[in-house]
């Protein structure tokens, strides 16, 4: 694990449309999001999935983007006022040892963790509390950059979600990135 936060003029940088060259984040969620769900999104950075997903959920659905960094929920909030989504968005502080989440326990449809597991202090940890926040048989897209994230590493993630009851069911394609589906298997 890394633990190392990425800086917060990075967001910039990973919310820019160049970065769709590579990634088409409404490709990566449209397989895993309907109107009317509740998102949850740790570490949405500055918003380059968070404004898709809330697009999906429709009026009728909500995302909760979960931050730790001030400045990037101020440029996800500002993203999401332009598009006219700030209202079906929760966008949240976490506390620093914690995603916060005690309100969602089984309420979550889907759970997007793109490149942020390993920024956090600890993914044994972070599995476990989003377990508890997915509804029985919901699913986390989970996805790593390949370029600091090895496969070793990965799987050492993919062993902690499975500890947390989160079993790989699929193995998405997603450019210059580790990923895998994960299913809540337990109550
Ligand atoms: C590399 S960025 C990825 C941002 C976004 N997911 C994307 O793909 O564009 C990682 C993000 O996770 C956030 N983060 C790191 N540790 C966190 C924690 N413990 N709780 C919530 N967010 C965290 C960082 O502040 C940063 O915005």
């Amino acid at each position: 694990m890394g633990h190392r936060i990425c800086p917060w003029w990075l967001g910039y940088v990973l919310a820019s449309p160049l970065r769709r060259l590579l990634q088409d984040p409404l490709e990566i969620v449209k397989p895993y999001v309907r109107e009317g769900m509740t998102v949850l999104e740790p570490g949405p950075g500055m918003g380059f999935f968070t404004v898709e997903l809330a697009r999906r959920v429709g009026a009728s659905g909500r995302v909760v983007a979960v931050e730790v960094q001030p400045r990037m929920i101020a440029g996800l909030k500002r993203r999401l006022a332009k598009a006219g989504l700030l209202e079906r968005t929760d966008a949240r502080l976490a506390p620093s040892d914690s995603l916060g989440l005690q309100d969602l326990q089984g309420k979550v449809d889907f759970a997007l963790a793109m490149a942020v597991v390993h920024e956090m202090p600890s993914s044994s940890r972070f599995f476990a509390e989003v377990a508890q926040a997915l509804k029985p048989g919901a699913t986390l897209l989970l996805a790593e950059p390949s370029g600091h994230v090895k496969k070793d590493a990965f799987e050492a993630e993919l062993q902690d979600a499975a500890a947390a009851g989160l079993e790989v069911t699929d193995r998405p394609v997603i450019r210059r990135s580790q990923a895998a589906l994960l299913k809540k298997t337990t109550n």
